[in-house]
């Protein structure tokens, strides 16, 4: 069955729990094919893409594991001086944890952009990055958009190779979710029409 747009941008939401099976490349390939039609503030075409799968998304994930259980241990000094309960810090950690392993996905991408280059080039990532994250939807394929990858932006930039001077916008982990995971059945509120949106005329 295939998805009208209308029907993915109703099916689509952030999953947190994925299973371990992996995505073939060849479709991450093929999506990004597809994605590169996006519209853009005079066709400038801001966005550079790295999908990370397999050994390097490994070496990625322990490198950010490694630098988050340095943070934690400062974060617990600081908590602990200040007299705060350390569930509280231990469950946050496990959170940001679980975002940078990517929540289990089994590929991400990561979007950058050249700094510097003003206000538009943003929205044209976010247009680029809601296409991708349709069609993942349309491949029945799970995905998360992670801000919170900008935190180790150096290690993943140092990881991959990419130039330090390029800003990281966001990482994108994609897999198949986890159906029996609770965390995959939360469906994030929206604000009603009436609250965002005048018709005039
Ligand atoms: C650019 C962007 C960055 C996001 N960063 C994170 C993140 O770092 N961690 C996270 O758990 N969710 C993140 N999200 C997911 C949002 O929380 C989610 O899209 C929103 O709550 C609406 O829920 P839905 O995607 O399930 O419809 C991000 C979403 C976008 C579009």
């Amino acid at each position: 069955m295939t998805l009208t747009v209308t029907e993915a941008i109703r099916a689509r939401r952030s999953t947190r729990a994925f299973l371990p099976t992996q995505v073939p490349k060849a479709l991450l390939r093929d999506i990004l094919e597809t994605a590169r039609l996006a519209p853009s503030n005079s066709n400038r075409q801001p966005w550079l893409v790295h999908v990370v799968t397999g050994d390097t998304l490994a070496r990625l994930k322990a490198a950010t594991a490694a630098e988050e259980a340095r943070r934690f241990a400062c974060g617990e000094r600081q908590y602990g001086a200040r007299g705060i309960a350390r569930e509280d810090g231990e469950g946050r950690l496990r959170y940001v944890y679980n975002n940078h392993q990517c929540f289990g996905a089994p590929a991400v991408m990561f979007f950058f952009a050249e700094p510097g280059e003003g206000l538009s080039q943003w929205a044209d990532l976010g247009i680029f990055l809601q296409t991708v994250l349709l069609l993942l939807t349309e491949a029945w394929l799970g995905s998360i958009a992670q801000i919170s990858w900008s935190v180790f932006n150096t290690t993943v930039k140092q990881v991959l190779g990419v130039p330090d001077r390029l800003v990281l916008y966001c990482g994108l982990s994609i897999g198949h979710p986890d159906p029996a995971d609770p965390i995959n059945a939360i469906i994030a509120d929206r604000a009603e029409l009436a609250e965002f949106a005048s018709f005039h005329g």
